[in-house]
Formats: C-alpha cells, structure tokens, sequence
C-alpha cells in the first residue's frame, strides 16, 4: 500500500516542505505554501497501466532503427508552430505552451487542432475551461466547425486518458488547460501544485505509451512565471510560451526548451477577426509603422535562431529634473542599457548623465541580442542631438566595454535582409561579409566612428 503522507508545498514555485510556514525560501513567496495530501509515487502511477512487456527490459543503442531514431513528426499544417517545434510534433511527446490569459493560446491550439484534423489525423481537443458548446463556437467564428476534431469538456484525467484511449490514439491532444485538471490518485484541489504534477505526470505516462503527441496548456501569473505547471516544464519535452502585447496585434510562439529541435527560433502570428494569421515575413510588419523623419529611431538587423528580422529601435533622451536621471528599457536588458550608456559617456564624448532615458523596442517585441548594442548606441545619439539617422540604414554590432564595436554572428544573414527590404547602408562591426551592390556597408572599430559618423550626417 502506498503511504499517505502530509506535505506543505508552494504553489507558486512548488518547493515542498514538511511543516507550515508563512513565506517560501525558495521562492520568497509569502503565504504561497499550502498544505496538501499526497499519495506515494505508487499509487500515482498504477502498474497495470504500464506495460508489462516493456517492464525493466533493456535496449541496445545502436538497435533502434526507423521510427525511434527518426523521431518522426506530424507538421501541425501551420509553418510558425511548425518552425517553433523544429518542423512538427514528435510521436509521445508532450509540449507545455505557457501565456498570459486571453493571448490566443487556445485559438492557436484550435487553429492546429483543425489544420492536423485536415490531414487525416484523429485529432482531440479536451476544455477543462470552456464548455463543449463555447469550443465549438470559436471554432464557426474562425471557420472551422467543419472539420474533424474530436471536442470534450472534461477536466478528470482518468477519464481522458479512458476516453482518448478507445480506438486509435489520436495523432494529437490538446489538454486546455493543465490548471484545471484534476486525478483521482491524489485529494488536493484542482490547481494545486500536487495536482498539476501528477495531472501532467498521468498525461505524460499516456502519451509514452501511445504515441500520442500532448499539448498541455499553462497560464502564466502576473510575474511571468508559468504557476504550478513550473513544476510541470522539467517533466515535459517541449516548453513554449506565447507572448505578446494586448495592445498589440502580433504574438510571438517562442520555444524554452526544445528536446526535439531548437530553442532559438520564433513564429510570428497576427491576430485578426478570423483569428491567428501566420505572418512569413516579420521584418515588414515590425517596419510598417516606421516613422523615417524621427530624430532617436535606429532600424536594427537582429537575428531570431536562423530566421533576421529587423526591428526599430526608439530612444527618448531628454534634460532630467530629477536627482537620480530615470532610465526606463521596454523590450531590451536594462543592464545593457546602463552599459552602452556608460561606454557613450566614457569612450564617445556623449553626456547622459544628467538626461532621462526611454528606450523601446518597436511593436513589443523582445530582443536579447547584444548585437543590437550599435542601433542603440545610434538611437541615443540621434535622439539627443535631435537630428534624424539616415532612413535607409541599419545598423548591427555588440559594443565592448573599450568602446570597441565587436563581431557578431550571421552577419551574411543580416545584411540579406536588409537589402530584401530595401534598406541602402548598413553600419557594422569589421569582418568578411560582403553585400550586393545594392548595400553599402560601412565597417565601425569603435564608438567614436559612429558618434563621428552621426555628427557628419545629421
Ligand atoms: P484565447 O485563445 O481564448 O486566449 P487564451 O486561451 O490564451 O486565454 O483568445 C482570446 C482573445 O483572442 C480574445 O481577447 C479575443 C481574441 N480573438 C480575436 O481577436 N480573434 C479571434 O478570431 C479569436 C478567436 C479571438
Ligand atoms: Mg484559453
């Protein structure tokens, strides 16, 4: 018999501890830890699920041949999910796509659902949130009520896993969302960090021995953390959030941990009355609202995984009435900022000490490149001598703490998609790349070329 024991866990971050208190030490989280009953790993995961032929045997390496080795994949029938999860969803793996509440993760999820349901495939899309009836309702609105996918409104996992299992294993599943989901093996609270893991562990058990791929849906809280399904993201294969601004139209499908595929890539989606559109080409849509004449704007050629896409850089530079300057960074490190200020002020001969900086990313996207060091640098120095960058110029580099404009990878790639779009000059760190005629490109050593450089022109 399994042993029942008592344990205190964090629901926010799942820490378990063996006796109550008010604020988590893992997590820092005041009044997160609730106490919550649980039955041993045994009772969790029932032996007569498992198969009894695969019981301890062994396998050599070198054996697997076909289908194990290939990890074979079924595209989803949309090219950015496709691209996010490195070309389709592995047999019996499970995906954790994690997003605030009310970004599309269960319009996208549908969209995927009826695309793969197209094709053939049994596809499931079990609701722990909305009834059958609302599902099917948002599937008329974005116009697939016609096709094949098999819809259910249930949120106990033994009778998911039972009714999943009648016939063939679907190709896919959704399960929306993991919070909601509740089983029977342990009595906490739909929710509840011992409920999401053992929820998540029974969906990941069904989709090993089926092959079915699973998708479990996670909201995330306020903080940017995927609470409760944290625990859930080291037990999965794939983890991806989908991100976005409600203020803005497109959402970005970013992949955390990939075991199947890649980490660094992106997809790119519009959201529209029709629901998500795939948008093919990110570089003219971050563009499209450009204003050329602004003083403090710089276009900058950045890279997501092996897709460019380049992105307007704003900077606001103005006198601060203020002891202690203000320095506010939307959709970039702050650290970086302080430091590409520091190396202006130290290595360019440019003051900013006494001035308040903005600094944003255009259409709210993120980046994390240090390449994208020199369209800063650019902006600020535009911004505060109130003159204009070049239009047709873009700009690439990481800036080192010498001042010196540094190398950065897939130059070629970037300067492609410069010219794609039309843009005539790029500003860039030394190295071989070389461009068509149509793109002049200018090779900076140091910070000084650039303030120099802006000087001359505006
Ligand atoms: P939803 O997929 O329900 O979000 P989540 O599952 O992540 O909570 O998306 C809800 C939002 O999407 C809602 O604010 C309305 C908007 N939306 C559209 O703009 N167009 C559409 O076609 C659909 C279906 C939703
Ligand atoms: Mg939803």
């Amino acid at each position: 018999m399994a042993k029942i024991h008592q344990t205190f866990v964090c629901q926010s971050c799942g820490a378990v501890y063996n006796r109550w208190r008010g604020r988590c030490e893992a997590c820092n989280g005041w009044n997160t830890i609730v106490e919550e009953i649980a039955g041993g790993p045994a009772q969790a995961g029932p032996a007569a699920t498992r198969p009894a032929r695969a019981r301890g045997r062994v396998f050599p390496l070198e054996g697997l041949t076909g289908e194990a080795k290939q990890a074979p994949r079924t595209p989803s029938g949309i090219a950015e999910l496709d691209r996010v999860t490195g070309g389709g969803f592995v047999r019996g793996s499970v995906i954790l796509l994690g997003g605030d509440p009310g970004i599309g993760k269960s319009t996208l999820l549908m969209q995927a659902s009826a695309a793969m349901a197209a094709t053939g495939e049994r596809v499931a899309y079990i609701s722990g949130e909305e009834a059958v009836g609302q599902v099917r309702l948002r599937a008329e609105r974005l116009g697939l009520a016609k096709h094949p996918v098999e819809l259910a409104a249930e949120t106990n996992v033994e009778d998911i896993v039972e009714t999943l299992s009648q016939g063939k294993p679907p190709a896919l599943a959704i399960i929306d969302s993991i919070q909601t989901m509740w089983t029977e093996t342990v009595e906490s609270a739909p929710g509840t960090v011992t409920q999401v893991r053992s929820s998540a562990q029974a969906l990941i058990r069904f989709a090993k021995t089926t092959g079915t791929a699973v998708i479990l849906v996670g909201h995330v809280t306020k903080d940017g953390q995927i609470a409760g399904p944290r625990v859930v993201e080291h037990m999965v294969d794939a983890v991806a959030s989908f991100e976005g601004d409600q203020g803005h139209h497109f959402r970005i499908l970013r992949a955390v941990k990939n075991r199947f595929g890649p980490t660094d890539e992106i997809g790119v989606f519009e959201m529209t009355d029709a629901g998500l559109a795939e948008v093919p080409n990110p570089s003219a849509l971050f563009l499209a609202a450009r204003d050329h004449q602004a003083a403090g704007t710089a276009v900058f050629a950045g890279m997501e995984g092996t897709r460019p896409l380049l992105v307007e850089i704003q900077a606001l530079v103005a006198p601060s009435a203020l002891g202690m300057p203000r320095r506010a960074v939307v959709g970039w490190d702050p650290n970086r900022l302080s430091m590409v200020l520091a190396v202006l002020e130290a290595h360019g001969g440019i003051r900013l000490s006494g001035h308040d900086v903005y600094l944003n990313v255009a259409g709210g996207l993120r980046i994390t490149e240090p390449a994208a060091d020199l369209a800063v640098a650019a902006a600020l120095v535009s911004s505060l001598s109130g003159a204009a960058l070049p239009p047709e110029t873009v700009y690439f580099g990481e800036i080192g703490l010498s001042g010196a404009i540094r190398p950065v990878a897939q130059g070629a790639a970037r300067l492609k998609e410069a010219q794609k779009l039309g843009f005539a000059r790029a500003l860039m760190p030394q190295g071989r790349e070389t461009a068509d005629r149509a793109l002049a490109t200018e090779s900076l050593r140091h910070i000084a070329d650039l303030v120099a450089g802006i000087a001359a022109n505006g």
